[in-house]
């Protein structure tokens, strides 16, 4: 199919999506796949930032506590009530899994409720997907560089459903970079957003390594952190604000140097970005001049579309729904689950 008729028609089915993978309580409404009508997210960070990263126990009690709270101001903003709903999705992979558990059988039991098909949605198509929310017309074979906590790579859509995953992180995703590095400068959790502001008042002048730049499609960001550490170290009385922004340097030439060789190589039309790294500033502004000096259509997602949402789990259960019909109820929490590569007939 050209699934691209069905996304970019406003549609009027609705999908309640939620997202529990992580630690964010999310739901959403999204009318034919594009429209988001509400998207609500309860973020955990306050519970976990004195550990200095998501602990996993924590993580999967507040989303027992909040997931009906979440939904029902989902529906309530979008001005919509369960039987007006054509499905209810939630992501069931990757992720941790006490708490894609409370988010899929919150799902399961509204879609029994409210006699509604059930869609379990892969998270990482989820994050590929954000982009679609708001500019639906993309055109493909597009490259997505997705960057988040979890994950760090880079995937060739050469239609909908239809991924290469071109390469990965051999270690640390560039999220956990950010968060690892801000956790041995004293900095809070999570680190990216606090990296990536202390950096505007910085200077790049310090010279980490640009792991792997000449290898392929893949990532590698372990020898990064340790290289941050040992200057620091080294370098006591350096000013925090310069290695943040020596880090940021690095971090960012490595993404931004193969996403703009993958789209060259591949033909590709556009590149975008998705996962919460792609909320950070010097990355989005490397990728805008990149796509403007290759003449790639290229674009960012709102901030609240890059990192956890539950917005873009139901964009993808919507187009999901349409190309393979309703996951069984028997489907069950992945942690494990990586990017679907097969290409369904829509
Ligand atoms: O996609 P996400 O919300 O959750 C996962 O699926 O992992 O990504 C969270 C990650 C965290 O590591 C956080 O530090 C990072 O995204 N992040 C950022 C920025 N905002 C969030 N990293 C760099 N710069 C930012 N502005
Ligand atoms: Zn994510």
């Amino acid at each position: 199919m050209s699934s691209t008729t069905h996304l970019s028609d406003p549609g009027s089915e609705l999908v309640l999506g939620i997202e529990t993978s992580c630690d964010e309580t999310a739901a959403s409404i999204v009318a034919g796949g594009t429209t988001v009508l509400s998207s609500v997210v309860s973020s955990q960070v306050d519970l976990h930032a004195r550990y200095g990263g998501v602990v996993p126990e924590i993580a999967s009690r507040a989303h027992v506590e909040m997931i009906t709270p979440v939904v029902a101001q989902a529906l309530v903003e979008a001005g919509v009530e369960g039987r007006d709903l054509s499905a209810v999705a939630a992501t069931h992979g990757p992720g941790l899994v006490g708490s894609l558990l409370v988010g899929v059988s919150a799902a399961k039991a509204l879609s029994l409720v409210w006699d509604v098909p059930f869609v379990a949605v892969n998270h990482l198509e989820a994050h590929l997907y954000a982009s679609f929310i708001e500019e639906p017309e993309l055109k493909m074979p597009l490259v997505v560089l997705l960057v988040s906590g979890g994950h760090t790579m880079l995937v060739l859509m050469r239609g909908h459903g239809d991924y290469e995953v071109l390469g990965s992180t051999l270690d640390d995703a560039a999220g956990e970079a950010y968060d690892k590095v801000a956790r041995y400068l004293g900095l809070g959790y999570p680190g990216g957003p606090i990296v990536d502001q202390l950096a505007v008042t910085g200077q790049a002048s310090i010279d980490f390594p640009r792991p792997v730049l000449a290898d392929g499609y893949k990532f590698s960001f372990s020898g990064l952190k340790t290289a941050v550490v040992n200057h620091v170290r080294k370098n006591p009385d350096v000013a925090f604000e310069d290695v943040a922004a020596s880090f940021q340097e690095a971090v960012v030439e490595v993404l931004v140097t193969k996403a703009r060789r993958a789209a060259a190589e591949y033909d590709a039309q556009g590149l975008v970005i998705g996962g919460g790294v792609a909320a950070n500033s010097r990355l989005r502004e490397a990728i805008l001049d990149v796509c403007v000096e290759d003449g790639l259509h290229g674009f960012l997602p709102s901030h609240s579309y890059c990192t956890d949402n539950a917005a873009m789990v139901a964009a993808v259960g919507w187009w999901r729904w349409h190309s393979d019909g309703a996951s069984p109820l028997d489907t069950g929490a992945n942690p494990n689950l990586t990017i679907p590569s097969r290409s369904p007939q829509v």
